[in-house]
């Protein structure tokens, strides 16, 4: 068995090995196979194409791909996954040696902290995770909710009556001249790192972007940007079938207003009415408290939980009171 970083003629087959490994785990889990893997949303090609060093492959003697592992630098904060070997060859240490190499690229990048979503009703992977040093730390919630025009019973319930008390304006990123865009990635960067040290994600703005994966939108009132949502719509991107996914959201340390999350959450499931979207689905990490707080008061619903391991310097620099909303899967 070899380990050696993907190639982009790897990509299609890696995507297979990611979703029939998957599908198997779910199928055991839950007693049927998904009909679609993850409901359509998509991990591998455009993280290949943001971190292409972080991503390998193993192989068997015939070079045959068997298994997988996809890691993107966050600034200071390594992410991994997703990883996955193909069932017939589990068991067999193939999970450890794409865990070594993909540790050994975040150690290179000197990451501050690493970081995996996942099972927490697997002693395995909460075995597996261990051996590489991560703690388990805290649940993450994946909530959504069903989005309705204005003016029906739902969204004015959903509300709990409250009406922000501000008067901020969302617009997207993509609508910026080409060279507005630059300095727009400076003020995203000094959010984020006020959240945590070197923290940055500016790239996933980028692949977004770049690819049309969907949007960023930028809440701001007057000149103050106050936030930004980096969001995917469904296609190749990781939002599944008829949602859109908030894979990440931010509010400045100053701003960081329940009414200004709101504001930012009702944008959003607004551009997802606009383009024909009838679901949006948010991570929220626990440890973020008034972040959940917000998502419960506005009717989102709990779908599932994972659990977040981290290793490294940086372990345990959540403030609860940081309006944040990032998915690590
Ligand atoms: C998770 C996954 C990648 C692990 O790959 P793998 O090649 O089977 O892992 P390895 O063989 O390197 O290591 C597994 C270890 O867990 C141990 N293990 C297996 N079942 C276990 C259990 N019930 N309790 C504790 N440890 C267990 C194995 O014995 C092995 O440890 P060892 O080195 O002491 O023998 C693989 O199971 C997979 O693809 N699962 C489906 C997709 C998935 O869940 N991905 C991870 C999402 S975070």
């Amino acid at each position: 068995m070899k380990v050696r970083r993907v190639r982009k003629g790897d990509l299609s087959r890696v995507r297979d090995v990611v979703e029939q490994a998957f599908g198997d785990f779910f199928e055991r889990q839950l007693g049927t196979r998904p009909r679609t893997v993850f409901n359509g949303a998509q991990y591998v090609h455009h993280r290949w194409l943001m971190e292409p060093w972080g991503c390998f492959v193993a192989e068997d003697h015939e070079g045959k791909i068997i298994g997988a592992v996809v890691a993107v630098m966050w600034g200071s904060l390594g992410v991994v996954g997703p990883l996955a070997v193909l069932t017939n060859y589990q068991n067999q240490h193939v999970g450890q040696h794409l865990l070594r190499a993909v540790h050994e690229f975040l150690d290179e990048n000197k990451v501050a902290l690493a970081g995996v979503v996942t099972y927490p009703n697997s002693p395995k992977h909460l075995r597996l995770f261990h051996r590489f040093g991560y703690k388990p730390k805290g649940l993450v919630a994946i909530m959504s909710r069903m989005v309705e025009p204005a003016g029906t019973a739902d969204s004015s319930r959903a509300d709990g009556g409250r009406v922000p008390k501000i008067a901020p304006a969302v617009r997207p990123f993509s609508g910026l001249e080409e060279a507005k865009k630059k300095a727009m990635l400076q003020r995203l960067r000094r959010i984020t790192t006020a959240v945590c040290r070197g923290l940055d994600v500016v790239k996933e703005v980028e692949i977004v972007d770049g690819l049309a994966l969907g949007e960023t939108y930028l809440l701001e009132n007057g000149k103050d940007l106050l936030g930004f949502a980096i969001c995917h719509t469904p296609g190749v991107s990781e939002a599944p079938a008829g949602t859109l996914y908030v894979k990440f959201l931010a509010l400045d340390r100053a701003h960081r207003r329940p009414d200004h999350l709101l504001f930012l959450l009702g944008a959003l499931e607004a551009a997802a009415l606009e383009g024909g979207l009838g679901r949006i689905v948010v991570p929220v990490y626990l440890k973020y408290f008034s972040a959940y707080q917000v998502l419960l008061d506005r009717g989102y619903q709990l779908d599932f939980t994972m659990v977040r391991m981290q290793r490294g310097r940086l372990e345990d620099y959540e403030d609860p009171a940081d309006l944040v909303l990032d998915d690590w899967r």
